[in-house]
């Protein structure tokens, strides 16, 4: 099984969120609508990733930074194509992108709920975080979510 990785484009927008509403513990919003994403990876050039298995999606992750530090969102790998190490070469591409620009830390935001997305953060050496939380605040009223999940990030 050959696995191909991409810049992740907005050509491959519907393959991605269709695989993001798959898989388990992605928290999708209104910030994940087509218009949104586009912005964000025009915003972040060259730092987001797909993997493709006979030119399906199988494999996404977006990253990107805000001159500070940097932040990866809905890495996910279709299950059927897991613990190949996918996910490992999407972060790491998304890490030296991230490097290259000179970030020289990054965070993820994780469901405190996912147990396994928290055993793979800290199977690749990531450190769970006690020490702090996060706060939010909606600044238009009536947002909801697209997905099953309470929680919207
Ligand atoms: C988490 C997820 C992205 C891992 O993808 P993957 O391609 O299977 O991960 P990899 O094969 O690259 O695994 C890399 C390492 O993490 C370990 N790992 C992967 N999943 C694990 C799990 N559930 N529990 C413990 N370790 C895990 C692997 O064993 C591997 O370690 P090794 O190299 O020492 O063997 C995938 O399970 C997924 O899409 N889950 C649903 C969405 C999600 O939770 N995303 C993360 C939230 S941001």
């Amino acid at each position: 099984m050959k696995i191909e990785f991409y810049p992740f484009t907005i050509d491959s927008y519907d393959a991605v969120f269709a695989l993001w509403q798959q898989c388990e513990s992605i928290g999708l919003s209104d910030a994940d609508s087509q218009e949104r994403i586009r912005m964000y990876l025009n915003r972040n050039p060259g730092m987001s990733f797909i993997a493709a298995s006979e030119d399906n999606v199988v494999g996404a992750i977006l990253a990107g930074h805000d001159g500070r530090r940097g932040y990866i969102h809905h890495l996910a790998v279709a299950s059927d194509f897991r613990k190949k190490g996918i996910a490992r070469q999407l972060v790491n591409r998304c890490l030296k992108a991230l490097t290259d620009s000179g970030i020289r830390k990054c965070h993820i935001f994780i469901f405190n709920s996912n147990v396994d997305g928290i055993a793979f953060w800290k199977a690749i050496g990531w450190t769970y975080r006690l020490d702090i939380g996060v706060m939010s605040k909606t600044l238009v009223p009536g947002i909801r979510g697209a997905c099953w999940h309470p929680i919207l990030i």
